[in-house]
């Protein structure tokens, strides 16, 4: 089987690249420095099982090889690739995060390069391959599954280091999309978990784009969606390590925002003056609240009308007609 061959090896890569980490000289001076600067504590680098390559040609693979595992196989992980004939380590000199599955097997790895360059991208993620499917993989699912059930809510975030930062401030219910947008598979995966999904992206245009990208399909799948805008020029890693666990914690409690009236304020906002423009947006927001399942939620979709009728100073019976003629359109 070639996934079970994919996961020998990427189990042996993770315990190589976390023994390189603590027990080489460069991994303690330069891995695990880069860690300690950034405000990950020993416990919660060990628990994320985070690692380090030496930046050398081909020690990893050296020494993968010396152990019998297969060059063709080291290559559809992405670990190695060929130069000039000769196999080389693809993540030398970058620290490294395992990608787990929801039982713990590591599906491919994030690798970090430490200092920012022009030449070489920030991080080298693994290939798609039999194990690894990028578009069904949510980042620390594994760990955060429990946090999840128990909390009955799943918090989203972008990157690697926000989830690891959140865990290390005492929130686990947290997961990232890695930089993608998010999928119809994705959410499939948190809606076994729960139905409420509250999404902390950057507050900057960019992010509040990537927010309002997920809103349809989210409904579809039946969440219940709530956004946090994180301040611009933060990312909930940095935030967290700049107001402190019991700062942040209150700050996603006080601005949770319901997804749909987030949705109509950015776009009041753009909109602005231009009548045009707002007849437009009145047509967007019905179809939106259209999407509602009516039999599963009647009274949500009653009080998004009710609100957004309010908010946008339309009638609430001519909203209520407009949705009911999207409504009959999808049937
Ligand atoms: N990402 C990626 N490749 C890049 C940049 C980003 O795969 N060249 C993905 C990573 O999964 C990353 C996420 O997008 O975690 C969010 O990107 P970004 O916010 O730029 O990175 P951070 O997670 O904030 O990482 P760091 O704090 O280390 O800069
Ligand atoms: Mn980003
Ligand atoms: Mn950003
Ligand atoms: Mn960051
Ligand atoms: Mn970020």
């Amino acid at each position: 089987q070639i996934a079970d061959s994919l996961f020998i090896i990427n189990n042996f890569a993770r315990e190589y690249f976390t023994k390189t980490l603590f027990e080489t000289e460069e991994g303690r001076n330069v891995g695990l420095s880069y860690f300690e600067e950034r405000g990950f504590s020993e416990e919660i680098i060990q628990k994320f099982q985070l690692g380090y390559c030496a930046n050398e040609k081909d020690t990893f693979v050296k020494t993968a090889l010396s152990k019998g595992y297969n060059l063709e196989y080291l290559q559809k992980t992405g670990l190695v690739s060929i130069r000039y004939e000769q196999p080389v380590d693809n993540y030398r000199g970058r620290v490294i995060f395992p990608i787990h599955n929801q039982s713990g097997k590591v599906l491919g790895f994030g690798a970090r390069i430490l200092v920012k360059s022009d030449r070489a991208p920030k991080y080298i993620n693994s290939p798609e391959n039999d194990i690894y499917v990028k578009h069904k993989v949510l980042y620390g699912t594994y760990f955060a599954r429990h946090a999840i059930d128990k909390l009955n809510e799943c918090l989203l975030v972008e990157g690697y280091t926000d989830v690891i930062s959140l865990h290390q401030a005492g929130i686990e219910n947290v997961v990232a999309s890695s930089g993608t947008s998010l999928t119809q598979d994705q959410l499939r995966l948190i809606k076994k978990y729960t139905k409420n999904l509250t999404i902390l992206y950057d507050g900057d245009a960019a992010g509040v784009k990537a927010a309002l990208r997920g809103l349809d399909m989210a409904i579809e799948e039946g969440l219940n969606v709530k956004v946090v805008l994180i301040p611009d020029n933060e990312d909930p890693d940095s935030y967290v390590r700049k107001i402190g666990a019991p700062a942040f914690r209150e700050f996603v409690a006080e601005n949770k925002q319901d997804f749909i009236l987030f949705k109509l304020q950015v776009s009041m906002r753009d909109a602005g003056a231009d009548t045009q423009r707002k007849s437009q947006l009145v047509n967007e927001i019905a179809e939106t609240i259209a999407r509602i399942d009516k039999l599963e939620d009647f009274t949500k979709q009653q009080d998004y009308i009710r609100q957004c009728s309010q908010l946008l100073k339309i009638d609430e019976e001519g909203l209520v007609n407009l949705v009911n003629k999207y409504i009959r359109e999808r049937m």
